[in-house]
């Protein structure tokens, strides 16, 4: 048998070793299960402190995603609104709702909303929204139709092989930019999409790079 333990283990009774490696490997498995954080998981949807609804604002009113998540197509971050954004409209509409309580709070003090995080990547991996807004992929590849969420929720695995997944074949999923926050936007025919994917990724260069260090930085 390999040396797993010290030689002065051989003392110890095969039977207490065995039951230190189920130990150890419940510790491990605990760790790993209850402790990795929910928002790895597909169909994580918080509780938000106000219950704000995409269905209403981006479907029903259509207010562009841009709207409010500016940073999408500058930088890596989409960024979440500031209250200022949401006064512009509850300075005057709704201004008694009980449930917006937060938001005038949030307004008077300054201190922002505690929004709860729904996407987040592990530290190790690097994302950046821009490049991928201007390439030409929809929110709805990674996030589905929020237009239709009352309550965010987590879509996709967000995994490796799940970036790798698209990088291996970008063309199936790029549109015309102007369409990128039209999340009801498909494409009229399988043709279309493989004739006009793969003339943008010609045409604009594309390149989804697989080699590690694009992502692990
Ligand atoms: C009126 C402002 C507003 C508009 C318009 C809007 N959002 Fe949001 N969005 C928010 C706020 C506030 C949050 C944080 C609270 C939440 O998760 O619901 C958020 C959260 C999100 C999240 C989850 C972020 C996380 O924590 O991981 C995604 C994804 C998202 N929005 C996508 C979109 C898309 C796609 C559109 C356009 C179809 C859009 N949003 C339009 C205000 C807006
Ligand atoms: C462009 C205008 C506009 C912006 C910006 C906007 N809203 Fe709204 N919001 C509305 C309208 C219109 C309604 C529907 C009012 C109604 O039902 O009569 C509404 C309804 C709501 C409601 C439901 C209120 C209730 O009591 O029924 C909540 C909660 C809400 N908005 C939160 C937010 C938050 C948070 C933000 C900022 C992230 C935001 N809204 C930004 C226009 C806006
Ligand atoms: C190629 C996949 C992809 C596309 C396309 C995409 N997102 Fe994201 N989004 C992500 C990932 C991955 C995260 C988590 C990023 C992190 O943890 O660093 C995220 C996080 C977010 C967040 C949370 C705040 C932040 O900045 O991390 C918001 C809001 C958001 N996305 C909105 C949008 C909107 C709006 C669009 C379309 C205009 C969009 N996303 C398009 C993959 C995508
Ligand atoms: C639906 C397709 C799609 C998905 C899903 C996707 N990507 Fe991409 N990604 C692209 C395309 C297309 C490009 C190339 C853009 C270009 O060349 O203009 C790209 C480029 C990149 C780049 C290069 C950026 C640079 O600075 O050169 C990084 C890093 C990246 N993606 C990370 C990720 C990560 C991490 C994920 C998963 C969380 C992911 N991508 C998911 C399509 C996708
Ligand atoms: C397109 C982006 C992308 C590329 C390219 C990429 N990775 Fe990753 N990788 C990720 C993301 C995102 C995660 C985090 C996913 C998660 O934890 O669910 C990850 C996680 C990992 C992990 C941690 C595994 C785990 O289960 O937590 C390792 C190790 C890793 N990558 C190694 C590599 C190596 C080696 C390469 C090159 C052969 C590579 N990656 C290329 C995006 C990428």
């Amino acid at each position: 048998m390999a040396q797993i333990f010290p030689k002065w283990a051989d003392k110890v009774p095969k039977k207490i070793q065995l039951g230190i490696i189920v130990l150890v490997t419940g510790i491990v498995f605990g760790f790993w299960y209850f402790g990795s954080p929910d928002y790895l998981e597909v169909g994580y949807a918080p509780e938000q402190p106000i219950p704000f609804s995409h269905d209403l604002h981006a479907g029903q009113l259509d207010i562009d995603c841009r709207y409010c998540h500016g940073g999408v197509e500058l930088s890596a971050a989409a960024s979440v609104p500031s209250s200022q954004t949401c006064m512009t409209c509850h300075e005057a509409i709704e201004a008694d709702s009980p449930d917006l309580a937060p938001l005038r709070e949030s307004w008077e003090s300054g201190d922002p909303i505690e929004w709860v995080r729904v996407h987040k990547l592990p530290e190790h991996s690097y994302f950046d929204h821009s490049i991928h807004i201007n390439a030409g992929i929809g929110c709805d590849s990674c996030h589905g139709r929020v237009d239709r969420m009352e309550r965010v929720i987590k879509k996709e695995s967000m995994s490796m092989s799940w970036c790798l997944d698209c990088h291996n074949n970008p063309e199936e999923q790029l549109r015309p930019v102007e369409e990128v926050t039209n999340l009801a936007w498909e494409p009229p025919d399988e043709e279309y999409q493989q004739e006009f994917g793969e003339m943008m990724v010609s045409k604009r260069n594309i390149v989804a790079p697989v080699y590690c260090n694009a992502c692990h930085r």
